[in-house]
């Protein structure tokens, strides 16, 4: 059986052990103790502890938790030790036992090999320009070995000592991005005999052109669970893209419209969205130049970056054909998520375009979107933005959960 990942007190000790060793990690940097690497604090050990394993074994997460709150509390009593001057010998002892009543977790069981930059953070944002360039730099290096969608079937995957692992998967979710970012700087070696199996790439590519990549693949990932399942099953930012809004003179950053429900649109010929009050629209420029599709009069904002029609391109499993995105649009949460997409000839939103739902439903669902059923208590844009509400997107380290 799985541990349900949502549980609050495994999100939370999770959480722990990430911000924990990455305060640990700024501390040993901040007095000498690390040096910086590609602008950040490396890592300095082999090893990290991991809570991926903890997801699935609800024991030891129970000992780990139980540990570190006994540690804490021999601190504590430590502490009052050095202040209690005539209770001390006592409470440095007791604070001295209870490491050793601690339930110790296995050690393997929440060790995880590091890279230096294991804790490293993605300084991209998911802006719009870095994915468009990712995917471009990814099409001249990559799609030899992992082919054009990801998958890992290109030309010269068959020669390789260890086949290219599936990047259109869950897979770049449940890695940190730090040690993505280390792999395809340089490279990865089998575990088992540990000759060298990806290559590096360090010698052609810029740190950002790396961070850059890995946005890329991302998106070009949710684009095919999209094709293949219907659905995003790891959850996807908006892109983050310069916007021009009705009323704010000037270009802001898009991040300004963090908090408000977005409908995002990519104009197509024959629709014209009406204006509606309970979503921001943002009517995208078409990356082809092409001036001739329709304003769209129900527009709130615009993203006038070709790279923002192209990036959502690629989130929506068009990477070969961005303009096939004409007449798409997007439904993004108050929290930045991309939640539902409409495809181009629908009419109403409909309970199958949430692509970005609760684990419970997560699996691919057989009803023919087609045949979807159309909500009638409220109408269809209503009902999505209920479910929306009622199913926040939450986060849990080592592995994104809707
Ligand atoms: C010569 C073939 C080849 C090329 C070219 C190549 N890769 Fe790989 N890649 C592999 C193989 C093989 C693996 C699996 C290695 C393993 O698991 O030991 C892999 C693994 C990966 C992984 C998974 C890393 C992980 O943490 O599990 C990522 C991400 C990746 N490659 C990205 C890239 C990117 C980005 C490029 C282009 C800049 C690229 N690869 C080019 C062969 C290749």
């Amino acid at each position: 059986m799985t541990t349900p990942p949502d549980a609050l007190w495994l999100q939370w000790l999770l959480g722990v052990l990430q911000s924990g060793q990455a305060a640990l990690l700024q501390a040993l940097h901040a007095v000498g103790l690390v040096p910086a690497l590609y602008g950040q604090p490396a890592w300095p050990w082999a090893s990290r502890l991991a809570g991926d394993t903890l997801l699935f074994d609800l024991g030891q997460a129970r000992r780990l938790a139980l540990t570190l709150g006994l540690l804490v509390l021999a601190l504590v009593v430590a502490a009052l030790g050095l202040l209690w001057r005539r209770r001390r010998v006592w409470l440095v002892v007791v604070a001295g036992l209870l490491p050793l009543l601690a339930p110790w977790p296995q050690w393997e069981a929440i060790r995880v090999a590091a890279t230096p930059a294991s804790f490293h953070v993605s300084p991209t944002g998911f802006e719009a320009g870095a994915i468009v360039r990712g995917h471009q730099l990814y099409r001249q290096l990559c799609v030899d070995c992992h082919g054009a969608d990801g998958r890992g079937h290109g030309p010269l995957a068959a020669q390789q000592a260890v086949w290219p692992p599936n990047l259109a998967g869950p897979l770049l979710w449940r890695r940190a991005d730090g040690d993505l970012f280390w792999h395809v700087l340089h490279g990865m070696r089998d575990a088992r005999s540990g000759q060298p199996s990806m290559p590096g790439f360090a010698d052609r590519l810029s740190a950002d052109d790396a961070w850059a990549l890995i946005d890329a693949m991302k998106a070009l990932a949710a684009g095919q669970m999209l094709r293949q399942t219907g659905q995003w099953l790891q959850p996807v930012r908006l892109p983050a893209f310069a916007v021009r809004c009705a009323g704010a003179p000037g270009r802001q950053s898009g991040a300004a419209l963090l908090g408000q429900r977005l409908r995002v649109i990519a104009p197509g010929a024959g629709q014209v969205p009406t204006p509606d009050p309970r979503v921001v629209t943002v009517a995208l420029a078409p990356a082809s130049g092409n001036t001739d599709l329709p304003h769209v009069d129900a527009a709130d904002c615009e993203a006038p970056q070709a790279d923002a029609w192209r990036a959502l391109a690629l989130v929506a499993g068009n990477a070969d054909d961005p303009g096939a995105l004409a007449g798409t649009q997007f439904i993004v949460d108050r929290e930045g998520w991309l939640r539902a997409r409409a495809a181009p000839d629908a009419a109403d939103w409909q309970e199958d375009d949430l692509v970005c739902r609760a684990p419970s439903d997560a699996s691919p669902s057989p009803s023919a979107p087609a045949s979807a059923t159309r909500l009638t208590a409220l109408d269809g844009l209503g009902s999505l933005i209920a479910r929306m509400d009622a199913e926040p997107v939450r986060y849990v380290k080592g592995g994104l959960v809707h």
